[in-house]
């Protein structure tokens, strides 16, 4: 069985790691530095091997070492948004918790595969580049599976059909600023505009944009955590079985879609070396003035964690 490490036990590690033990896709380790909860979870979820018919191991813990000889990694720690405030007012916090997980990643999972879903989503995973110095393919982010999952989820909706026959594609960074192509959205293979008006497109468009929002504002307390974790499960099948989908991450680039030194929302074919491929999509002026304008958006998340000394 392979290992995988969830860092922070909040509603999107907890939910994680359940879903990873209920598809029996590795052994889980827990970790938080909270006492108690990681270890507590733990033993539920063994618990309900028995009952729900799977043998993959989890254990909990507060100690960093326990994580050591992982495969794959999913850093989900952090502070979740409260209504009205945005990704970025969570840089700080957040900045300071990736970088000691990078410390104890780098030192003891050398090998692992790096799946980021901390927010501001495509600064933490620059961040955690940076940390574990880990080669580029080897540390992705985890937002385009989701974005593309709320997209697909409206399109059925207003269609009315099933959920699982609506495929789309979300590019760009995970805020505001994020690019649903609905070119490349279908439903079993029909272009959406054979089924939908461009006005109800666009609304799908906007809702999918702050889709994240709509549902701390209903949760006040918290953010959504069955589609994200449902999302960064999706990844690890891919990277742990070396399945090659092609789904939209967050990765490295260099000089792909005229962009460089960042990490953003693009296709990529992911196995089990991490980003095996960043696919090039033929993209019209509009949706690439918009990708660009994204990128602009994360580059100043960067340069605010330039400034406060947390990115080198
Ligand atoms: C969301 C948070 C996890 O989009 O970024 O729900």
């Amino acid at each position: 069985m392979a290992k995988v490490t969830v860092v922070g036990s909040g509603f999107v590690g907890s939910t994680t790691a359940q879903r990873i033990v209920e598809d029996d896709l590795a052994d889980v380790c827990l970790i938080d530095i909270v006492e108690g909860k990681p270890q507590g979870l733990a033993l539920d979820l063994m618990q309900s091997g028995p009952v729900r018919g799977y043998s993959s191991r989890i254990v909990g813990t507060n100690d960093p070492k326990d994580t050591y000889g992982s495969d794959l990694v999913i850093m989900t720690a952090g502070m979740p948004r409260k209504p009205g405030m945005d990704r970025s007012d969570l840089l700080d916090v957040n900045g300071k918790i990736i970088n000691t997980v990078a410390d104890y990643v780098r030192e003891g999972s050398p090998n692992a595969v790096v799946v980021v879903v901390t927010n501001p989503l495509d600064t933490m995973t620059y961040l955690m580049r940076a940390g574990t110095g880990f080669p580029d393919s080897r540390v992705i982010g985890m937002a385009g599976v989701l974005d593309a999952a709320r997209f697909r989820a409206f399109i059925a909706m207003e269609v009315d059909v099933s959920l699982d026959c609506v495929d789309a594609m979300v590019l760009g960074g995970h805020g505001d600023s994020m690019v649903p192509l609905p070119r490349y959205c279908t439903v079993s293979g029909v272009s959406i505009d054979q089924l939908m008006s461009q006005e109800q497109i666009d609304k799908l468009v906007d809702r999918t944009r702050h889709g994240g929002a709509e549902i701390v504002n209903f949760l006040k307390t918290g953010s959504a955590y069955y589609a994200p974790s449902a999302s960064v499960v999706e990844m690890a099948h891919s990277i742990l079985r070396d399945q090659r989908r092609l789904l939209p991450c967050a990765a490295y680039l260099t000089g792909q879609y005229g962009l460089d030194d960042i990490f953003m929302g693009v296709p990529c074919i992911l196995g089990s070396g991490g980003v095996e491929k960043v696919v090039q999509l033929d993209l019209s002026e509009d949706e690439s003035k918009q990708l660009h304008a994204s990128a602009d958006a994360i580059r100043g998340d960067l340069g605010t964690l330039r400034e406060k000394g947390l990115l080198k």
